[in-house]
């Protein structure tokens, strides 16, 4: 098989990831400065046969050689969309491209309240229509695991099983114990607070039938350690894991065929992912020992941080918490098809909160959680796949 696409994926990914860096740390920084480095080695090694990478914008596509690249999400989606969002079209980048030049078109690449993106000597850039981005990817949440096999050696195996046990009640009895809860989220906290990494303790996902349970551990895992860094305290951490463990106890009411379903969703099937917010948030309410922050984020963690759109449909903004934890969210539905061992794939879902962010997510919590997991992934030796 060719390996055009997924070259021309990872050059997508440093260049958004060199932009985002030199917003997030400024030019200077080491962190910025990684990831020019690392994006001029790849440039460097594309640019030794043809002298010349041209990148074309085409509808939902990009184009790159002779080949149409699915751009509706990832790191070209993210390209397309600051590409097209600036009226470009065309990119090419030539053979001799210096690192100045490329610093400074990352730092237009990442400004969104500039429309100008200039041309230099290396770097020519060609016009397009506009195209309407608006309906795309607009619910990353929803991107599941499909049956990936394999062995399973997930540090969170034991809270899943407990989230799942809680979940089953939940279909036969509506009740939940806030005690259980209770445990899994002190588990959980302990765990991070010995191994001092989050990654560490974030599962990978293999076996579909613990996949919703541990995508609720993973959530509560990474809203308490986005949540202790950005200087919450203790109590308040616990409180946010568990109301990240009951975000998505409504889906409990929607058939098994449905979340499992493989295709395309039919509108019916739509409507009835759509209501696991509110049929969430009605049965947390009727629990004693449930608080209100576990209520709220189950039913707000679908709606938009700029209050049009998402769902339930409002018209206000979601409370903080429910910002937080509709990031941490998103970021671990976008791994759970992946791989946490991969250093691409967390700059990949970084880059999608960051095309969405200012009208999904909160665009200060996508900097400050974009800043966290750098730390993070800093921390951590990812093994090769
Ligand atoms: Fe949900
Ligand atoms: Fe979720």
């Amino acid at each position: 098989m060719s390996r055009e696409p997924s070259r021309i994926t990872q050059v997508c990914t440093l260049l958004l990831t060199s932009a985002t860096r030199h917003r997030l740390y400024g030019r200077g920084h080491r962190l910025t400065q990684e990831a020019v480095q690392e994006l001029m080695g790849h440039l460097r090694f594309e640019l030794t046969d043809e002298g010349t990478l041209r990148i074309a914008v085409s509808g939902e596509e990009l184009i790159y050689r002779e080949h149409r690249i699915d751009a509706s999400t990832g790191p070209t989606y993210g390209l397309l969309r600051r590409l097209t969002d600036k009226g470009i079209g065309f990119l090419e980048i030539r053979r001799g491209v210096t690192r100045d030049e490329i610093e400074s078109f990352c730092t237009a690449l990442a400004d969104a309240q500039s429309k100008v993106l200039r041309a230099s000597e290396h770097i020519q850039i060609g016009t397009a229509a506009i195209a309407d981005l608006s309906k795309r990817a607009d619910h990353p949440e929803l991107l599941r695991v499909r049956n990936l096999g394999g062995e399973r050696n997930d540090p969170v195996t034991e809270e899943a099983l407990l989230v799942q046990g809680l979940a089953l009640r939940v279909r036969e009895d509506y009740a939940v114990q806030a005690r259980d809860l209770k445990d899994i989220v002190l588990s959980l906290l302990s765990q991070m607070a010995h191994q001092g990494n989050i990654f560490l303790n974030l599962a990978e996902v293999r076996d579909h039938n613990l996949f919703t349970y541990l995508h609720t551990c993973n959530v509560a895992t990474l809203s308490m350690g986005f949540g202790l860094a950005l200087g919450l305290e203790g109590n308040t951490a616990h409180d946010l894991g568990t109301a990240a463990l009951l975000h998505d106890m409504g889906k409990n009411f929607i058939p098994q065929a449905v979340l499992d379903k493989a295709g395309p969703l039919t509108s019916e099937e739509w409507s009835l992912i759509q209501e696991h917010p509110l049929r969430g948030a009605e049965m947390l309410m009727r629990q004693d020992g449930v608080s209100h922050l576990a209520v709220t984020v189950a039913l707000e963690h679908h709606m938009h941080h700029d209050g049009v759109g998402g769902y339930p449909k409002t018209h206000y903004t979601p409370c903080l918490q429910s910002q937080l934890i509709a990031i941490a969210d998103t970021f671990d539905a976008l791994f759970g098809k992946r791989s946490y061992h991969a250093k691409f794939d967390v700059l990949d879902a970084l880059e999608i909160l960051q095309v969405h962010s200012g009208s999904i997510y909160n665009p200060q919590l996508v900097d400050e959680f974009s800043r966290f997991m750098n730390a993070n992934i800093e921390r951590f030796e990812f093994s090769p796949d």
